[in-house]
């Protein structure tokens, strides 16, 4: 089903069309001339534009054609010729237009083909951007500590079944890498790889982001849309930040993970998710199961195999691999010669904490890359935050700290201020003395 702008100055061109084509299921809508049709497009979205070449009014369909080409490109466009301007049709071909049609039509069936070509083309096309973009970034896993290994190991067990895997891990630590590194050694590895964080997002938009939306599904859904399940189809599906996920979703999530089915928002047809699924989570999911903040049942069904990355400090073998691998990158993004790092660079950087995991490791040579001289990054290149371990500073002033201890004394009382000030200590005046001076509401 799609949406379709038919553009000619005759009427019964434009109705013989529409009527082909939503005896099909498509939408349509008619203009009579090119201006008219860019208004149409500019107010909502369109798959597929027919035009007729040539038409009364200062544009004409070539026009049209060209500025639907500039403005949307991944809306095909078909065009309708006269019986003997072939040249025309091969220029509109030159300008992207996806196929021509001669008129006199001689039925609805050469319409109907070139039709369905052209939104299988669409939808291709589309795919392969997504999953072009999703290529981009690819960076190899790179280990060296032997607490890596059983994880690399469950990753080459687990990857070339369908399991749903759980990654669980400290922010920073490779939770995605390890997603790409599961698609791209199982059999859906020429497959799209699609990426999708919970969190962030209101939940409306999360649902039609995942399961698509037909028209007019809600205020705004002015045309339907493929959700990234639909996208997905054949490949891997990554949900990251599941722990994020709001609870108005978790039973509709549910469902498609255990019927493999779903439905487009505001949708009937019932369509089957040929994905392989992988979630990924810095936070204690069964801890948020315990607190009932996280279905139970979502749970089992997502960690059915879960893989947990350790943080960095706890594979300190890893650190020296992990900062070459990535300053090989780095050096040729920044188009510098590769570089080396120096030995006083390479103590500083065994000795810092990296609290942040390979993320934090990743920007620091990154500034350091930056700093640095000719080939080597020398010692003063790096500067790591987390050099100092974790002596735990309060950042806090003293007047901050004593209006958090006000506040907690509060929401402890339940707003009950003689009861507030006798867990504080503090007589009431004084309380609300220190209510007023810290503008506590
Ligand atoms: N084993 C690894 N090999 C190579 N690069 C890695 C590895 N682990 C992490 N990185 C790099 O570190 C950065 C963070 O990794 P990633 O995004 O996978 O972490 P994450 O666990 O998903 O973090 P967050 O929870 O913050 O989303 C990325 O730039 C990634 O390329
Ligand atoms: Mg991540």
């Amino acid at each position: 089903m799609a949406s379709i702008l038919i553009v000619d100055d005759e009427a019964s061109i434009r109705n013989f069309l529409a009527l082909a084509l939503e005896d099909e299921g498509h939408e349509t809508r008619e203009a009579p001339d090119a201006l008219a049709a860019l208004g149409a497009l500019r107010e909502r979205s369109f798959d597929l534009v027919i035009t007729d070449l040539r038409m009364p009014g200062a544009l004409g369909g070539m026009d049209l054609l060209r500025t639907v080409k500039n403005d949307q490109p991944e809306v095909e466009v078909i065009v309708l010729t006269a019986f003997g301007t072939i040249d025309s049709a091969v220029e509109a071909m030159k300008l992207g237009a996806f196929d021509y049609l001669q008129k006199p039509l001689s039925g609805p069936a050469e319409l109907r083909l070139l039709v369905s070509r052209a939104l299988e083309h669409r939808r291709l096309a589309s795919m392969r951007d997504v999953v072009a973009r999703e290529r981009e970034a690819l960076p190899p896993l790179t280990w060296g500590d032997p607490v890596m290994q059983p994880v690399v190991r469950a990753i080459e067990r687990v990857a070339p079944t369908n399991a749903t895997v759980l990654l669980l891990g400290e922010s920073g630590t490779g939770k995605e890498v390890a997603a790409r590194t599961i698609h791209r050694q199982s059999r859906r590895a020429d497959g799209p790889f699609i990426a999708m964080s919970c969190a962030a997002i209101s939940e409306h938009l999360m649902e039609s982001e995942i399961f698509g939306h037909e028209r007019g599904a809600f205020t705004g859904a002015t045309a339907a849309r493929r959700g990234r399940l639909e996208l997905a189809d054949g490949g891997t599906f990554f949900l990251d930040e599941i722990g994020e996920l709001k609870p108005e979703l978790q039973p509709k999530l549910l469902r498609v993970l255990q019927e493999r089915q779903f439905e487009r928002v505001g949708g009937t047809r019932t369509m089957v998710a040929d994905v392989r699924w992988i979630a990924a989570t810095n936070r204690d999911l069964s801890a948020m199961v315990r607190a009932g903040t996280f279905r139970e049942d979502l749970y089992h069904r997502l960690a059915v195999f879960p893989i947990s990355l350790p943080p960095l400090r706890e594979r300190v073998h890893d650190i020296i691999p992990l900062a070459e691998t990535l300053l090989a990158r780095i050096s040729a993004d920044l188009g510098r010669p590769l570089l080396r790092l120096e030995p006083e660079a390479r103590k500083r950087i065994m000795a810092a904490a990296w609290p942040g995991n390979v993320r934090e490791l990743a920007n620091a040579l990154e500034r350091a890359a930056i700093l640095s001289e000719g080939e080597v990054v020398r010692g003063e290149d790096v500067s790591v935050s987390g050099a100092a371990p974790p002596a735990r500073e309060d950042p806090r002033t003293m007047a901050e700290v004593e209006r958090d201890a006000i506040r907690r004394a509060l929401d402890l009382s339940g707003g009950n201020r003689r009861a507030a000030a006798a867990r504080l200590g503090i007589s009431v005046r004084t309380l609300y003395d220190r209510i007023k001076r810290y503008g506590i509401g």
